[in-house]
């Protein structure tokens, strides 16, 4: 017989995202999950792995449910005593408290500033012509709502791959991310792969080499040309797309870089 739900008092969100792997909570799910089943708590609890939960710089996160506490840098022996506060006494664990329901203020050592994307620098682009530039986010949560985007926008453009295949960008029919690492972009009677998902750093692999580590969003002074290029980690180009859509690099602006826009610089 499976788990009587019913008798779950507490759930244990614990963020399985990048930074949060790097910062070993993958060790820190192992360990607190046995210690839940060790100390007979199976039934009475429940632990779920979430994606990034927006708080990369207190990584490891977890929220515990009820009462929405929300908890930093949690390794495995603050988390069994996340556990063991929740479960025994029905309260939080308050030093390592990152934020509770009702409370004004986030509280982090490591707060970061909102803007965290650069400002756009006007300089010479890789085409050799002058024009702004920005790094915006190349974690998959960004990029695949890139490609997303572009799928649904059917935006005018280029696509050009690692080797300088190019591809309309309107020609894109359908994307696919059920891989661990890879996206599929299927252009009519073509298909490109791209390496968005985690790669640890200390990866060897091919993958290393294939993954996107830079994403960079321009456009060119005196034309409407824009267009992103997305690099390795040693800087190589994997793919570029170039575009004159309005619309699309408006989106980019908003959403890839946070709101941050070349007329704020100008
Ligand atoms: S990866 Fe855990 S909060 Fe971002």
């Amino acid at each position: 017989m499976g788990k009587n739900l019913a008798k779950v008092k507490h759930t244990f969100y614990t963020c399985d995202g990048g930074s949060c792997r790097k910062a070993r909570a993958e060790q820190t799910s192992r360990d607190t999950r046995a210690y839940i089943r060790n100390s007979g708590n199976w039934e009475n609890t429940h632990t779920i792995k979430t994606r990034c939960n927006g708080r990369c710089e207190d990584a490891p996160t977890w929220i515990v449910q009820p009462g929405n506490y929300w908890y930093k840098n949690v390794n495995s022996k603050t988390g069994v005593n996340i556990i063991k506060s929740h479960v025994k006494n029905n309260q939080p664990l308050v030093d390592s408290l990152l934020f509770e329901e009702g409370s004004t203020k986030v509280c982090s050592e490591n707060e970061r500033s909102n803007s965290f994307i650069k400002p756009f620098e006007h300089k010479e682009l890789p085409s050799g012509n002058k024009g702004w530039i920005t790094k915006g986010l190349s974690s998959d949560q960004y990029l695949y709502a890139l490609f997303i985007k572009w799928c649904d926008s059917q935006v005018e453009g280029i696509f050009t791959n690692r080797i300088g295949e190019k591809h309309p960008m309107s020609s894109l029919k359908t994307i696919d991310y059920t891989d661990e690492f890879t996206i599929e972009l299927n252009f009519e009677g073509n298909t490109e792969t791209l390496l968005i998902g985690a790669v640890g750093a200390n990866d060897k692999t091919e993958k290393q080499r294939l993954k996107i580590r830079g994403t960079f969003y321009y456009t060119e002074e005196n034309t409407e040309n824009k267009g992103i290029i997305f690099k390795n980690k040693i800087g190589e180009k994997v793919a570029s797309m170039e575009f004159k859509c309005d619309r699309f690099w408006k989106y980019c602006e908003e959403i890839q870089l946070g709101g941050i826009r070349i007329t704020e610089l100008a």
